[in-house]
């Protein structure tokens, strides 16, 4: 049987981590996730959150050497052999060709890329919404609030606004997602693996078009 392998591919607060908790819930697969690795690298002041923070404090991407690094280990680790869910990486068309290599090497390949498309004025609406438990659950104040103001639904500890979810800083991490991540789009494109998701809509209207377009893929493959 041939394995998941999903990328979430879209700008800063597309959805793609909304979306990824959701998937989460339907299909077993290692969930690889480059900024929460990076949040948790930076709170636990590991040489690699202390190169990586000044970076993502000024809504610019870590280079690409260092997230190569970091995502190589993890994703030949024994929980993502069987299929896995990448979000916010790859970023850059050299983190693309990196990663097609490291799975060219082993056999395996991309099973499809979900581009989540969302306006630039949506988008600084959703980030100044937006407010995470310390465990990563994504809320937004008024789009997706949780049960209880300020409170993690799961485990009930306060929710919190990141730190490069300023104004100044959503701004330059659009833009740089237009000049760096965007020509991704038509690499995957090209190669036949890009499926299109009109995240425009609520959270729950966007996960069900996600889970119509993986089980077609089901019924057009064996995994
Ligand atoms: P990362 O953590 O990956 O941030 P990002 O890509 O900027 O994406 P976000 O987490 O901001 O948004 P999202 O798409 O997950 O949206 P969310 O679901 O939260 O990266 C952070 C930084 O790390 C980068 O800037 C860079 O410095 C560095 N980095 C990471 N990976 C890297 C790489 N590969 N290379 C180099 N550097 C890297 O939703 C947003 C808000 O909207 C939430 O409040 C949510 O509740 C709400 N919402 C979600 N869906 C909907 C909907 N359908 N309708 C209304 N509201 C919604």
């Amino acid at each position: 049987m041939a394995e998941l392998n999903l990328i979430l591919l879209g700008p800063p607060g597309s959805g793609k981590g909304t979306q990824a908790e959701r998937i989460r819930e339907d299909e077993d697969l290692a969930y690889i996730a480059t900024g929460d690795m990076l949040r948790q690298a930076v709170a636990d002041g590991t040489p690699l959150g202390l190169q990586a923070k000044g970076f993502m404090d000024a809504g610019e991407l870590v280079p690409d050497d260092v997230i190569i690094g970091m995502i190589g280990d993890r994703l030949s680790s024994a929980d993502a052999r069987d299929g896995f869910l990448l979000d916010g990486f790859p970023r850059t068309i050299a983190q693309a060709e990196a990663l097609d290599a490291a799975l060219r090497e082993h056999g395996r390949d991309i099973t499809t890329v979900l581009l989540f498309d969302v306006a630039d004025e949506e988008i600084v609406r959703r980030i100044s919404g937006r407010r995470v438990s310390a465990s990563g659950r994504v809320y937004h104040v008024d789009f997706d609030p949780p049960k209880v103001e300020g409170v993690d639904d799961v485990d009930g500890t306060p929710l919190v606004q990141r730190d490069d979810d300023r104004p100044e800083t959503v701004l330059r991490r659009l833009s740089v997602y237009h000049e760096q991540t965007a020509p991704l789009v038509g690499y995957y494109e090209e190669r036949g693996l890009l499926q299109s998701i009109d995240a425009t809509v609520s959270p729950s209207q966007v996960a069900e078009h996600v889970r119509s377009t993986l089980a077609t893929l089901k019924r057009e493959s064996d995994f």
